[in-house]
């Protein structure tokens, strides 16, 4: 149920491939893989072709989270890199019942991103479709930001609409999630949480991660 996500934006890019490794003997379940395109946010990380250069160095599932503006031009290419979810933002400007079609008929499942100032509401037309949603709490483009509580209403309204339709969705969190706040986003009804600096800043990644995970299920199994 609970699932922790380090991306590897905070880590040693020169050794990307070690680095993927590490997170999986470190006990994380996914990777995250954040792309940046310098449109959809004022930053530019990798793309596809350094994905598939590290597909092989790790069994961990590649959570890819598109942060550019095109996202149906590359979802094919994503997936041939080595995608499992792939989670573009609703604010792109790919239509977004399309893209989530086309992520699905791919094979991989999909996700879709709202960022601070997006309402909850925007993602319940895709939801019946959808295997997560990604609420940013933080605005995308970089790391080692600062979390925004005031996105957990958000979290709250989609857990809530989930449950009601009786679905099975994840919620995400990303940015800004550490040992103080991944309990709060838990609480909101957050079960995929994604952490940059605060584990691969960690003297021991491998504590921090069971440290998150441990805060993150008792925070969530009191809801
Ligand atoms: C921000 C990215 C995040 C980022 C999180 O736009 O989507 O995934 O790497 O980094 P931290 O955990 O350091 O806030
Ligand atoms: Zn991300």
């Amino acid at each position: 149920m609970i699932k922790i996500s380090p991306s590897v934006l905070a880590s040693d890019f020169s050794a990307l491939g070690t680095e993927a490794a590490k997170m999986e003997n470190c006990g994380a379940d996914y990777l995250h893989l954040d792309v940046m395109d310098g449109r959809f946010v004022p930053n530019i990380s990798f793309g596809a072709p350094v994905i598939k250069s590290i597909r092989n160095k790790t069994n961990l599932i590649f959570d890819v989270h598109l942060m550019i503006d095109e996202p149906l031009k590359y979802i094919e290419d994503f997936k041939k890199a080595g995608a499992d979810i792939i989670t573009f933002h609703v604010e792109s400007s790919s239509p977004a019942e399309e893209t989530v079609e086309k992520i699905l008929s791919c094979g991989c499942k999909a996700g879709v991103s709202i960022k601070p100032g997006t309402p909850a509401e925007e993602v319940f037309p895709l939801l019946d479709k959808l295997s997560m949603v990604l609420v940013m709490t933080v605005e995308p483009g970089f790391g080692g930001q600062s979390f925004m509580p005031e996105t957990m209403k958000k979290a709250e309204t989609l857990r809530s609409e989930i449950k009601r339709r009786g679905l099975k969705v994840d919620i995400q969190v990303d940015g800004g999630i550490n040992e103080k706040t991944v309990e709060i986003a838990a609480k909101a009804g957050a079960n995929v949480f994604v952490a940059g600096s605060a584990v691969f800043g960690a003297a021991d990644p491998a504590k921090e991660i069971e440290k998150l995970r441990t805060l993150a299920e008792t925070a969530y199994s009191a809801l």
